[in-house]
């Protein structure tokens, strides 16, 4: 984390009024080191309203999410006095809806010998479905990593808002080979027949990444296992892993201690060499109290990803009011670190999402909570409406930087796709760059242009492209940010990966994009594919937003259905609610 010093910039403001009423302000700014001019907008319309984050400040990973007497809680990785990332206590906010929040004080904070230097992320786990706990990693005098539990002072008060440290604590230390640094983020303990309790640390054990199983018959005296609950070549540590049952069939979720049913497992891992989270599906061997993936791939770039975007850190829980799991994501900025000074807060999550596996057993299934359709207002619906090649659709009567679209896209002719190189699968990245919304195909591209000005000077393009391949289709989602700003300072990558869709039966590929301000959340194929993307606009300050369907490809498609709706801004984290 490169550290700012505020004084030392050369600050030059220039306040811009706006049609639409935004507060903006444009400068140049002089960095000390490089002596670089930078050009930069810093504008409270890149603040999102659906999304969570808090009223400041720097947020991460999130924490411990639960639902505990009716009330839904998140924490997150929080620095209580700045924008950068430092000093890290756990923030807290209750909700009964999953969109409206209310900021609590931070629940955690750094005040013991063992987490001085930080109290980092960690989980919650309810013992015996009534005593919520916290599992979280602090930082100890010596900038050890050890882990500790937090407990709830008052378990009637219905907010949960004052945690205590027992002084056991800590209850993990890095010994016995373990590397001081790598040794973090404890899952959700889950219990086994055996009356004993399990939980796994994310670690890197000479460059394996690792997740070290521990054992405890009261949550206080753990003991480590003879082996990790996994292990992968080469992968470098493996942050926030989570272990959670799925059903084989059905979109119900589990308890994550649940496994007699017809289940399967997921082992999520967080690599913090590229900032990616993947996971794999397999089972839990009870015998050998380890997990068994489906196969064994050495090479992380082939295992499976919630989003193939911005995406890290997440944790699931389980919500026993709606028997459903639940999905957190941080999702960071990508504009500058001198931007995030300006905007005064860094870092969002991602919608909560549903997640349950796919019927055919091979990935996980991903949908926005249910909850989130309460906030939809007036919108546009059309049926049946053709897309000719080099179509631009108008999505008119929705406020384009705040909305929620939904479109079904019928392909009438498979037989013109073009054919399929099978070392795409590689990279898909590197075709969404090569072959982007502007190179005609045979299949695509046709999609949707978001956060466009009225030239498309700006736009970011979410498209698909369908190549015939042996004897199957191939289904390709993008999200190309490349065109998404014309400020320089600002990550603009371009994103993407293969649905896994069988398009000839179905006929029709679905997507759903979340637009909220400066984040684009995207689900291909009913949640099959999910792209996350930060966005920065210059219109989104300027006010002129539009919103467009389109195919560049060779062949009229058929917009079969397209719903588009105004999303209402809900109260998250507003103080004095
Ligand atoms: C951390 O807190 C200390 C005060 O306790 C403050 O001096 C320092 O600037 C803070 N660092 C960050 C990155 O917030
Ligand atoms: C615990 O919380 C309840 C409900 O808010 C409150 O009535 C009670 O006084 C609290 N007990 C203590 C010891 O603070
Ligand atoms: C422990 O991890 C750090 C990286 O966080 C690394 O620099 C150091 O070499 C590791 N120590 C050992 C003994 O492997
Ligand atoms: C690293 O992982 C590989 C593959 O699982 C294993 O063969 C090797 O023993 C591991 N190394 C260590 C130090 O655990
Ligand atoms: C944060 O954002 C930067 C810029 O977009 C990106 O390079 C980095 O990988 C991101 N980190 C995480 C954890 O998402
Ligand atoms: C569609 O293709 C035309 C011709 O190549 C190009 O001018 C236009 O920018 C493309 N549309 C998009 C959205 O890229």
């Amino acid at each position: 984390m490169a550290s700012f010093h505020p004084i030392l910039f050369f600050l030059c403001y220039h306040f811009v009024f706006t049609s639409n009423g935004a507060s903006a302000s444009r400068r140049v700014f002089l960095f000390p080191e490089s002596d670089q001019e930078t050009s930069s907008i810093a504008s409270n319309q890149y603040r999102t309203a659906c999304h969570f984050q808090p009223p400041k400040n720097w947020m991460n990973d999130p924490n411990g999410p639960m639902h505990y007497n009716g009330v839904y809680h998140l924490f997150y990785q929080y620095n209580p006095y700045s924008v950068v990332a430092g000093n890290k206590s756990w923030g807290h906010s209750t909700s009964t809806d999953l969109i409206n929040w209310t900021p609590q004080d931070p629940a955690i904070d750094r005040n013991k010998p063992y987490d001085i230097n930080g109290c980092w992320s960690g989980s919650a786990t309810i013992l015996h479905g009534s005593k919520p706990v916290i599992l979280y990693t602090g930082i100890d005098t010596e900038k050890r990593q050890v882990q500790n539990v937090a407990i709830p002072k008052n378990l009637s008060d219905p907010f949960l808002r004052e945690w205590t440290k027992p002084d056991y604590n800590p209850i993990m230390e890095p010994i016995d080979g373990i590397n001081a640094s790598q040794f973090r983020d404890p899952m959700t303990a889950w219990h086994g027949s055996d009356g004993h309790w399990r939980v796994a640390v994310g670690a890197e054990i000479e460059g394996n990444g690792t997740a070290i199983l521990y054992k405890s018959n009261d949550f206080v005296h753990w003991v480590r296992a003879a082996s990790p609950l996994h292990t992968s070549r080469g992968s470098g540590m493996w942050e926030c892993p989570d272990f959670y049952p799925v059903l084989s069939k059905g979109r119900q979720g589990l308890d994550t201690s649940e496994n007699s049913r017809d289940v399967k497992h997921v082992l999520k891992m967080s690599l913090a060499e590229t900032q990616s989270d993947h996971y794999m599906l397999g089972r839990y061997d009870l015998e050998k109290d380890v997990f068994v993936p489906d196969k064994t791939v050495d090479d992380y770039r082939e295992w499976l990803r919630y989003d193939y975007g911005k995406f890290y850190a997440s944790k699931t829980f389980f919500d026993e009011k709606k028997k459903r799991r639940i999905l957190w994501s941080w999702l960071n900025e990508s504009d500058s670190k001198a931007d995030d000074l300006l905007k005064g807060w860094a870092g969002i999550q991602a919608v909560p999402r549903t997640i349950w596996l796919d019927s055919n057993g091979r990935q996980l299934v991903q949908w926005p909570v249910k909850e989130l359709e309460s906030l939809r207002r007036t919108g546009a619906h059309l049926h049946n409406t053709e897309l000719k090649t080099g179509g631009l659709f108008e999505i008119k009567g929705v406020k384009a930087s705040q909305a929620n679209v939904e479109v079904d896209f019928e392909l009438p002719n498979l037989e013109i796709a073009k054919p399929f190189d099978p070392s795409w699968l590689i990279d898909p990245p590197k075709l969404c760059r090569d072959e982007d919304a502007s190179v005609q195909g045979g299949l695509g591209p046709f999609g949707l242009l978001i956060l466009a000005s009225p030239n498309l000077e700006e736009h970011t393009a979410v498209f698909f492209r369908v190549y015939k391949a042996h004897n199957r289709y191939r289904v390709l989602l993008c999200s190309d940010q490349r065109r998404s700003s014309l400020r320089p300072e600002v990550d603009k990558p371009a994103y993407g990966s293969f649905v896994d869709i069988d398009i000839k039966k179905e006929g029709k590929i679905s997507l759903r994009t979340l637009i909220d301000h400066s984040v684009v959340e995207s689900f291909a194929g009913g949640g099959r594919t999910c792209i996350t993307a930060r966005v920065y606009p210059e219109v989104l300050v300027t006010g002129d937003i539009h919103l467009y369907a389109f195919n560049n490809g060779t062949e009229t498609i058929k917009v079969s259905k397209l719903q588009a709706w105004d999303m209402a801004k809900p109260w998250i984290n507003v103080e004095g609610e």
